[in-house]
């Protein structure tokens, strides 16, 4: 077994999934410390994680010399400065998503990273589900032919009380709705399975809750491959629901996990056009080996890249083309016109996609 890790995590909302995941991998992952602004919390996380240290000070955090990863989990706005401090102290550093609010902030704590001692990497954790990841093996084993078409449902519900937390509801603070918030998961795995987006035409709305950034949106998608796809987010839904369906020159794939936030576990249905090919797809998964999902997923295969000098599991690039996604969504629905990717350093949204006045059209 190779070297375990000692984790620092800041900020104990998510951040608490995250710790129950270090938790769940004793062998790879020592708690050494718990960091957050709110002392309650702070108190509560450390005596039920074990922590070795419960700090309110970041500063005092980046000074401990035992840590070697520092895990991000604080608002959105916040990622961008605490990122490069941590990555400057030569640690190495996990963040939630989304990384950053804009793609000039992406590029440049990317440059930051590059010459960083220590290595980050960004969370999209639904990639682990063992569901998806039989369909990347079929994939590998060209089982799949040309991509046709693929739609992404991401139907869920927030009500008011989620946005009784100050920095949601907010471009200042969220900087986005619920395609960077809640559907950039699913997207994320459009990406991952489709390789890049080429093209995109948005609509997007306001209509659930009284807040300032997207709750509804509907997306038309052109991938670089010439495949098609169709985005419907909702946080509207009466019955939370996440759904998609992968239409292949030789099968189709549909995600039928019932649990709206485990899309990518199983069980996934999958349906060759003919005989031969349903027994060619029973082949090949009876090879499938199940793996870690989810959070403890994606840190099995971080402890791995680290300790192993295995590729890290999500790069930079990933992060990239997630938020080049958004900066399209934003754009196009701003100013109804499609999109292009990808996003260069000249585009007029490169350092900021929020809509002029905070409003869509
Ligand atoms: N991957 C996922 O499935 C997933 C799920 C939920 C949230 N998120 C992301 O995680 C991040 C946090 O979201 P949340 O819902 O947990 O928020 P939250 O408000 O519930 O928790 C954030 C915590 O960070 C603390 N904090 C803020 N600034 C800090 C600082 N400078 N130093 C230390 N602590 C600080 C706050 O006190 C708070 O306790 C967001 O980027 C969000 O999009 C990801």
């Amino acid at each position: 077994m190779s070297r375990r890790l000692s984790v620092a995590v800041v900020g104990l909302g998510i951040g608490r999934n995250h710790l129950q995941a270090y938790q769940a991998l004793p062998d790879h992952y020592r708690i050494a410390a718990v960091c957050d602004l709110d002392s309650a919390k702070l108190t509560a996380a450390k005596v039920e994680f074990g922590a070795g240290a419960g700090l309110t000070d970041y500063a005092e955090l980046l000074a401990m010399p035992d840590v070697d990863v520092i895990d991000i989990c604080t608002p959105p706005s916040t990622h961008r400065l605490l990122i490069e401090r941590a990555l400057a102290a030569g640690r190495h550093v996990i963040c939630e998503k989304p990384l950053t609010g804009s793609l000039a902030d992406l590029d440049a704590i990317a440059a930051a990273a590059k010459t960083a001692r220590g290595t980050l990497s960004p969370i999209f954790q639904y990639r682990y589900g063992n569901g998806l990841q039989k369909l990347k093996l079929l994939q590998e084993k060209g089982l799949c032919g040309k991509a046709y078409l693929a739609t992404i449902e991401t139907s869920w519900r927030r009500d008011a009380d989620y946005y009784e937390v100050p920095w949601r509801g907010k471009w200042a603070t969220e900087l986005g709705g619920c395609c960077l918030t809640q559907a950039i998961h699913a997207h994320d795995i459009l990406s991952y399975v489709n390789g890049p987006v080429r093209s995109v035409f948005a609509r997007a709305a306001t209509r659930v809750n009284p807040v300032e950034v997207e709750d509804c949106a509907a997306v038309s998608i052109e991938m670089a491959d010439g495949s098609l796809a169709t985005l419907a987010v909702t946080l509207g839904a009466a019955e939370e629901l996440s759904r998609i369906r992968f239409m292949f020159e030789h099968l189709t794939v549909e995600s039928r996990s019932t649990h709206p936030y485990r899309i990518g576990d199983d069980p996934w249905h999958f349906k060759g056009k003919t005989a031969d090919i349903d027994r060619k797809i029973a082949a090949a998964l009876a090879e499938f080996v199940p793996s870690e999902e989810s959070f403890v997923g994606q840190f099995v295969r971080i402890h791995a890249a680290l300790t192993d000098g295995k590729p890290l599991p999500v790069t930079l690039d990933d992060a990239r083309a997630s938020l080049e996604l958004i900066t399209a969504i934003y754009h196009s629905a701003e100013a109804g016109v499609a999109v292009n990717l990808p996003i260069a350093a000249d585009h007029p949204k490169y350092a900021n996609w929020m809509p002029a006045g905070r409003r869509w059209r």
